[in-house]
């Protein structure tokens, strides 16, 4: 069983090789990289007048933070996907008040989003209002936050649709707990759960890519060691994890793709072929003869990857997005315009009162 796993492990590492060799090729592919249409209201020069140096301001600002901090990139890509997974991405997800978002101190630990990605994201924010006026909504700065987050950790540099409006309304506790899919979920469930979303098994696989980079929690793969060990999972790769979570209560964190961490490349598939997967939700997709072919495909072929993940992440971007007058241009993320004004009027208040 080794002994096959690693001759199947040096079969890709020649096939990648080879590709490699061929890499022109690629790059023609690359610049032809095929997008899904847009919805109405979002398009790919949103901001060009209003506020032409946007994207610029979020690369280099984020080229910084990730220099301090790379596990960073995971937070924001992850912070993406909750958004868009939970009433569509109109940044609803990172109002304090919302089910997981900022403030929120009883979300389930599954759900808990570091609290550094929000506050670089309304940092991002205040740099760009700051230049540009209040134009670009916290959404389409989450958007962009997470292509940088891919590109700046090794990935492709997809273009992405603009135009989002900020949401007025939480993500309610059971909107977040019914539209994000645990990760021990088998594929059946993801396939179930993503359809809910017009998001095909295609695209199940490539968007579970994103798990490249970051980790997770024992509580997350628990399931996998207690009380008996998976036996999909590879016996060493096991062995490890029970030293990570000695308990079946443990609170530890690991990797998600051991093989380049933090680097965004298609190593996670080499892991899933290898019984190398952390969550039943990433592994079962190398079990299940729906997913197994394109978990295959996309291990020997990273361009193949990157162009079906930039496809992908650009469907998933305009989930249920608000345009045109819907929502509004938040002067804070964490908070709505009208929160934010009337407890300003309040301080205000506050303040006259207490000169008496
Ligand atoms: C990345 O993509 C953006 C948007 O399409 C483009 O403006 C930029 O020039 C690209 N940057 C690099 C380094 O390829
Ligand atoms: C939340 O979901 C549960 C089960 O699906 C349901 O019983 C409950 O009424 C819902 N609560 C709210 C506030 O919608
Ligand atoms: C998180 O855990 C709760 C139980 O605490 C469970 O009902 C839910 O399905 C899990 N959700 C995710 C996204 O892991
Ligand atoms: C997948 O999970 C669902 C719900 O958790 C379960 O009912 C089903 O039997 C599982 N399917 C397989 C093939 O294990
Ligand atoms: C993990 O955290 C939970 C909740 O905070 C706590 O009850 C449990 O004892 C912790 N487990 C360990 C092994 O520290
Ligand atoms: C946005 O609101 C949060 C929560 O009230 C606050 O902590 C933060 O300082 C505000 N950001 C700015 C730039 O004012």
């Amino acid at each position: 069983m080794a002994s096959t796993i690693k001759s199947l492990t040096s079969f890709l590492f020649l096939i990648s090789s080879s590709f490699l060799l061929h890499s022109s090729f690629h790059v023609t592919k690359a610049q032809a990289q095929s997008y899904p249409p847009l919805v109405e209201g979002l398009s790919w020069d949103f901001y060009d007048n209003s506020c032409p140096k946007l994207e610029s301001i979020i690369r280099k600002q984020l080229k910084k933070v990730f220099k301090q901090n790379i596990g960073l990139a995971a937070g924001l890509l992850r912070l993406h996907f909750h958004d868009c997974f939970v009433r569509g991405c109109d940044g609803s997800v990172l109002l304090a008040g919302s089910a997981s978002g900022p403030s929120e101190q009883d979300a389930p630990p599954n759900l808990t989003l570091r609290l550094e990605a929000f506050q670089t994201i309304d940092d991002l924010r205040r740099r760009v209002h700051k230049r540009c006026g209040r134009v670009v909504s916290c959404s389409d700065v989450t958007a962009l936050a997470a292509r940088d987050a891919v590109y700046l950790s090794g990935g492709p540099n997809y273009s992405v649709p603009l135009g989002r409006r900020d949401g007025l309304n939480f993500a309610t506790r059971n909107e977040t707990l019914s539209f994000l899919p645990p990760p021990t979920s088998n594929t059946s469930a993801l396939i179930t759960s993503l359809a809910k979303l017009n998001l095909d098994a295609y695209d199940l696989v490539a968007l579970s890519g994103g798990h490249t980079i970051g980790i997770g929690h024992c509580g997350s793969f628990r399931n996998r060691l207690y009380p008996t060990q998976d036996p999909v999972m590879d016996k060493t790769f096991a062995k490890n994890l029970y030293g990570t979570c000695p308990t079946s209560n443990s609170n530890d964190t690991t990797v998600l793709d051991i093989r380049s961490p933090n680097r965004f490349d298609n190593k996670y598939y080499v892991d899933l072929m290898n019984r190398q997967g952390l969550f039943t939700s990433d592994q079962d997709l190398y079990t299940d003869r729906r997913t197994k072919g394109v978990v295959t495909s996309f291990a020997i072929d990273q361009q193949l990857f990157f162009e079906r993940f930039a496809y992908s992440m650009v469907k998933m971007g305009q989930l249920s997005v608000l345009t045109g007058n819907q929502g509004e241009i938040r002067a804070n993320c964490s908070i709505r315009n009208v929160d934010l004004f009337l407890s300003s009027v309040v301080e205000d208040g506050e303040k006259g009162l207490s000169q008496f």
